[in-house]
């Protein structure tokens, strides 16, 4: 695989990762079903697992200087996310409010924090491939 379809597929990830919160942000504004936004926010939640644990992996892969920094950022935005998770339990679920806070942080970290790193890891897959050829 190309080192650059890893930095496409990160990008194509944090859309996916928006999208959902985004849906979370309509689910739980319109209030109406709370299982339906319990379910969006369990999603939310499992998909972001699996791509935190992706990226930090890339970010070992091509040692990002920032990794122990961009990890604990990845730790707060779980712990965050877990909390939701766990007040959704129940009759109730988060608020429009709660969602909308979620939506801001994980903007806020893509737009930051993961833009730094996808930036870096360009470079380092453009300075990887030169090496390896002829
Ligand atoms: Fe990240
Ligand atoms: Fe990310």
């Amino acid at each position: 695989m190309n080192p650059n379809s890893y930095s496409n597929s990160t990008d194509a990830e944090h859309h996916v990762q928006l999208g959902l919160a985004q849906t979370l942000c309509e689910a739980a504004g319109t209030g109406v079903d709370a299982a339906l936004t319990r379910e969006i926010l369990d999603q939310l939640v499992a998909y972001s697992d699996v791509h935190f644990l992706s990226e930090q992996l890339l970010m070992r892969l091509c040692g990002y200087p920032d990794y122990d920094d961009h990890m604990s950022d990845h730790d707060r935005l779980m712990t965050k996310l877990e909390a939701a998770k766990q007040y959704g339990d129940g009759a109730q679920t988060i608020t429009a409010s709660e969602a909308e806070t979620i939506l801001a942080l994980l903007a806020q970290h893509i737009s930051t924090k993961d833009r730094r790193f996808v930036d870096f890891f360009r470079g380092w897959s453009q300075h990887t491939a030169n090496a390896g050829s002829p």
